[in-house]
C-alpha cells in the first residue's frame, strides 16, 4: 500500500466560509481533534490576514506537535515572512506559498505574464526555504492552466526547492478521469516530478470534487487537501471523510492513510457544532441517514445481511449503529424487529394486526420513535 499523506485545510479554507470563523480556543479544540484523528498536516491558517488568525497560527504550533503545521501565503514577501513567524513554535512546519497558474487567472487577475508568474513562484519558493525546510507550492486554478505551461512551472518549484506541489481545481471545473490524466501527465513529463509529493486540493463547485481527489490519487498523487464535512469556500472542499474511507473500502486502490476511522464521526460533529455549521442529513459517512434503513424492501434485506444495503460498517467510522427507521414505508419485519429491541415479542398470527395499528398511525406521524410504538402497544394490545 501506498500512503496518502492528509493534509487538512478545515481551518484555513474550511474557515473562510461566511459564518463559519472560529476563535482561537475553539481551533486549538478543532487541531487536537484533528491530531487525534492522524491526519499528517494541519492548514492552520493565512497568518498575514489578520491579526486572529496569525495568534491562531502560533497557538496551534505550540498546542500541536504530531502533525506538520502549515500556514498559506500568497507570493509575496511580506506574507512568507509573516507565515515564517507565526510557525515559529511548531516543532514540524511548511509554508504553503503559491500563485495562479491559469491564463484566466495570469491575465485577468494578476495582470501579468506566464514568464513573470514563474518568476514569482520561483521567488516565493526560494524565500520560503529560507525559513522552513519543508515548503509547499500551490499552483491556484491549475485545473484550468494550459497543461504544458504547468509541467514548466512544476518542474522550475521543485527545482527552486518545493518538497510539495499542489495541484489545486480550484473552481471545481474538471471531470474525473481529465483531473487524472493532469496528473498523469505531470508525471510523465516532470523531469524532476519524483522530488516533490503532488497534492491534489478540488473544490466541489460541480459535486466533483471528492471523485477529482481520488482520481488524482489513483494518477499518482500521495497527498489530499480536504476538510471535515466538506466544509468550504462556495460549495465546499473534498471531504476528509469520503476520501479517507474510499481508500480504506477500495483497495485495490493500494493507497493507505494513517486517520483513525473511528474517530471520523465525533469529529465531524465537533466541527459542526463549533463552526454553527450543520450537516446534512444524507452526507456520506458523516450524515444523519448514512446508515439508516426506512423502506420495507431495504429493511427486509438488511435485517437479512447487513451487507445487502451497507457499504462500511458504522462502527468503522465512529457511528454506534445502523439505525432502522419506522415510517409508512417500512415493512412487517422492521417493525417486528424494532418491537423486540424495546421488549415486545409479537407472535406470527400477532403481526398482520399490529402492522395495521401501525401504519394507521405512521400515515398520521411521519416519523415513529420507540415512545410512540411503546404507547401503541400499550393502548392498543396490552391493557385492551
Ligand atoms: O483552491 C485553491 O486553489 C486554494 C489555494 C490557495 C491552495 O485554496
Ligand atoms: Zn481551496
Amino acid at each position: 500500500m501506498d500512503k496518502v499523506f492528509i493534509f487538512d485545510t478545515t481551518l484555513r479554507d474550511g474557515e473562510q466560509v461566511p459564518g463559519c470563523q472560529l476563535n482561537t480556543e475553539e481551533k486549538i479544540e478543532v487541531a487536537k481533534a484533528l491530531e487525534g484523528l492522524g491526519v499528517d498536516i494541519i492548514e492552520a491558517g493565512f497568518p498575514v490576514s489578520s491579526p486572529g488568525d496569525f495568534k491562531s497560527v502560533v497557538e496551534i504550533s505550540k498546542a500541536v506537535r504530531e502533525p506538520v503545521i502549515c500556514g498559506l501565503t500568497r507570493a509575496v514577501e511580506k506574507d512568507i515572512t509573516v507565515a515564517a513567524e507565526a510557525l515559529q513554535y511548531a516543532k514540524r512546519k511548511r509554508i504553503h506559498t503559491g500563485i495562479g497558474a491559469s491564463d484566466l487567472h495570469i491575465f485577468t487577475k494578476l495582470r501579468s505574464t506566464r514568464d513573470k508568474v514563474l518568476e514569482r513562484g520561483v521567488e516565493a519558493v526560494k524565500l520560503a526555504k529560507k525559513y522552513v525546510e519543508d515548503v509547499e507550492f500551490y499552483a491556484e486554478d491549475a485545473g484550468r492552466a494550459d497543461l504544458d505551461y504547468l509541467v514548466q512551472l512544476v518542474t522550475a518549484v521543485i527545482k527552486a526547492g518545493a518538497t510539495v506541489v499542489n495541484i489545486p481545481d480550484t473552481t471545481g471545473y474538471n471531470l474525473p478521469w481529465v483531473f487524472g490524466e493532469k496528473i498523469k501527465y505531470l508525471k510523465e513529463n516532470v523531469p524532476n516530478f519524483d522530488n516533490a509529493i503532488i497534492s491534489v486540493h478540488c473544490h466541489n463547485d460541480l459535486g466533483l470534487a471528492t471523485a477529482n481527489t481520488i482520481s488524482g490519487l489513483a494518477n499518482g498523487a500521495r497527498q489530499a487537501e480536504v476538510t471535515l464535512n466538506g466544509v468550504g469556500e462556495r460549495a465546499g472542499n473534498t471531504s476528509l471523510e469520503e476520501t479517507v474511507m474510499i481508500m480504506k473500502s477500495h483497495k485495490r486502490l493500494g493507497l493507505d492513510t494513517g486517520i483513525d476511522t473511528k474517530k471520523l464521526k465525533p469529529t465531524s460533529e465537533l466541527v459542526s457544532s463549533l463552526m454553527r455549521m450543520p450537516v446534512q442529513a444524507n452526507k456520506a459517512i458523516v450524515g444523519k441517514n448514512a446508515f439508516a434503513h426506512s423502506s420495507g424492501i431495504h429493511q427486509d434485506g438488511f435485517l437479512k445481511n447487513r451487507e445487502n444495503y451497507e457499504v462500511i460498517k458504522p462502527e468503522d467510522v465512529g457511528v454506534d449503529q445502523s439505525e432502522i427507521v419506522l415510517t409508512a414505508r417500512s415493512g412487517k419485519h422492521a417493525l417486528k424487529y424494532r418491537l423486540l429491541n424495546i421488549g415486545y415479542e409479537i407472535k406470527p398470527e400477532q403481526l398482520p394486526e399490529v402492522y395495521e395499528k401501525f401504519l394507521e398511525l405512521a400515515d398520521v406521524k411521519r416519523q415513529i420513535d420507540d415512545k410512540d410504538l411503546r404507547t401503541m402497544m400499550e393502548k392498543e394490545f396490552v391493557y385492551k
